[in-house]
């Protein structure tokens, strides 16, 4: 059977433009997404935009325009900035798209099939920017204000359709305690299995206030509460199983059950659902709790990653440390997109949270530049000029040999691991560190020596192979990172990938006479002002 892998971003309320926070989220999924494409699995990457619920009403009177109009724009702003900055995303929804409306419909109408909606009435504490529900404790213990925001919690009162969250709490518990859901990092599974602990409120699903959102099938007046809806884009993108909508929204008879059964079938249970650690609770919880209700698998990984910084400081368009995607475009535009893909991998280990230094751009560049590009030139000239070009055998080899012929054997299995793990910043640096290695034997050989003694040239072939093969497996192992610079590098090599894993890639060698291409320079040095 194929190996599959699904993979989601949370999707993105489109009440303003990209920044760096929904762009971090997206290039780390895009980095995962092309590993296990480059592994040889069928993948599937979905982001998206979540239309609905109060915030985006809010933010639509303060910009004096309607929630539809300000959606329709910035999720274009969405799609053309995915674009520009590569994201292979395979499919990309909108929550207010008829295959989504019609599937959520369908969901709300097998929870109320299973008995786990029922009327009542609310009354309590609602933070609007993050569309959530808060307890009195929590309420107290922040102030009042939403501890993501700092802005006043809203004081809500009304008849409302709850889900029966309390049914599944033990469930979900057991779900995540035992890993059947992975959640990522460990730190953020015990804080969600202590928060489960002794929960005891349903979910509150509807409001008849709000105008904005899919309809109760089984009340007109109440409109869902948008994580529901939002939540359920995970599956809807995909087909909902047994319903006759598919998941390119044509009507019921285009396209039967059946075939939607099998897109489901294919892809879900999602492999990780990548996401910021402020609405980790939103997926430990609702999410697995709607699953069950709907009698569907249950996630296999939920990864919260942490949040960023800016200069020290929370960003904030006020405190001009905001980084918008005029900010984002300049950094590509001085030092690339694969540049700005490795500094954001690197800046932390996968799943704390992180500060963005401008002085550290150029730090990452030059990183790169002075390891990955520096071993890339000096293989491929003085292969050219010893070698004619050509990759020879190896030779005779030594211990400093042997040593870094263990390092490069060990590379291929350290870089599936650290994508098993999510480990996405030892994914970075594992081929980092071996390009220095290479460089520090190239250092440690002097091959330029060895090349003027005749009585050496068995050591020069040494050298000279393992500098080609470590550069082509380090240039392989950075293809998910750095698509464009290692694929141009692998280019200069003349290596061919195509068919070929990226297992393959990192774990063989160049054979005896390879012929390399023509060297170019792969980060030129850039004058700074
Ligand atoms: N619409 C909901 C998600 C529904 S998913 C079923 C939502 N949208 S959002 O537009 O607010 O995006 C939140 C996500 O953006 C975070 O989970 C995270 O992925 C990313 N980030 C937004 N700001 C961020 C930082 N400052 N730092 C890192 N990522 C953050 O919540």
């Amino acid at each position: 059977m194929t190996r599959r892998f699904y993979i989601t971003t949370p999707i993105y309320y489109p009440n303003g433009e990209p920044h760096l926070g929904h762009v971090y989220t997206t290039v780390c999924a895009d980095v995962i997404a092309r590993y296990h494409r480059l592994a040889g699995g069928r993948t599937w990457f979905l982001t998206g935009t979540d239309w609905h619920g109060i915030k985006m009403v809010k933010s639509a009177e303060e910009q004096k325009t309607t929630p539809q109009a300000l959606a329709e724009k910035n999720d274009q702003t969405f799609i053309d900035f995915w674009k520009e900055l590569g994201i292979t995303n395979d499919d990309y929804i909108r929550t207010s798209e008829p295959r989504h409306v019609k599937s959520v419909t369908e969901i709300v109408n097998r929870m109320l099939a299973s008995g786990d909606i029922y009327l009542g009435s609310y009354e309590g504490w609602y933070d609007e920017g993050q569309e959530e529900f808060i307890t009195e404790t929590e309420a107290k213990a922040n102030e009042f204000k939403s501890v993501v925001s700092g802005k006043p919690l809203g004081r809500y009162k009304e008849s409302t359709y709850f889900f029966k969250l309390t049914k599944y709490v033990d469930r979900v518990f057991q779900a995540i305690e035992s890993d059947q859901i992975r959640v990522l990092p460990p730190s953020r599974k015990n804080e969600i299995l202590s928060k489960l602990k002794g929960w005891n409120q349903d979910l509150s699903i509807s409001r008849a206030s709000l105008k904005w959102g899919i309809v109760m099938p089984n009340d007109p007046e109440h409109v869902l509460y948008v994580w529901i809806d939002a939540l359920s884009n995970y599956i809807t993108a995909l087909g909902l199983p047994g319903s006759t909508d598919d998941k390119d929204g044509n009507e019921a008879g285009e396209k039967d059950g059946k075939e939607a059964d099998k897109d489901l079938a294919a892809f879900w249970p999602a492999d990780v659902h990548l996401i910021g650690k402020e609405i980790l609770w939103f997926h430990a919880f609702y999410w697995p709790a709607m699953l069950m209700s709907l009698d569907l698998p249950l996630p296999k990984t939920l990864f919260a990653h942490g949040w960023w910084t800016s200069e020290g400081k929370k960003m904030g368009k006020s405190l001009g440390n905001f980084i918008d995607m005029d900010r984002l475009r300049a950094v590509n535009l001085t030092y690339s997109l694969d540049t700005l893909r490795y500094y954001l991998l690197r800046a932390a280990p996968f799943g704390s949270d992180l500060d963005w230094k401008e002085t550290e751009l150029a730090t990452a560049y030059a990183e790169l530049g002075n390891v990955v590009g520096n071993l890339l030139n000096r293989t491929m000239n003085m292969i050219t000029k010893y070698r004619d070009a050509k990759v020879p055998a190896l030779g005779i080899t030594e211990d400093r040999d042997a040593v870094l012929i263990k390092t490069l054997a060990d590379l291929p299995a350290a870089v599936a691991g650290a994508f098993a793990g999510l480990e996405l910043q030892r994914a970075v640096l594992l081929p980092i560190e071996a390009a220095r290695a290479v460089n520090t034997y190239i250092d440690q050989t002097q091959p330029f020596k060895l090349a003027k003694d005749p009585a050496q040239q068995k050591q020069l072939d040494t050298v000279l192979n393992l500098c080609a093969q470590g550069c082509k497996k380090v240039l392989a192992a950075l293809l998910p990172i750095l698509p464009a610079k290692a694929a141009a590098g692998l280019a200069q090599m003349n290596v061919v990938l195509d068919g070929q894993t990226i297992a393959d890639l990192i774990g063989s060698d160049l054979p005896a006479g390879h012929q390399l291409g023509t060297a170019a320079v792969l980060f030129p040095r850039i004058e700074t002002k």
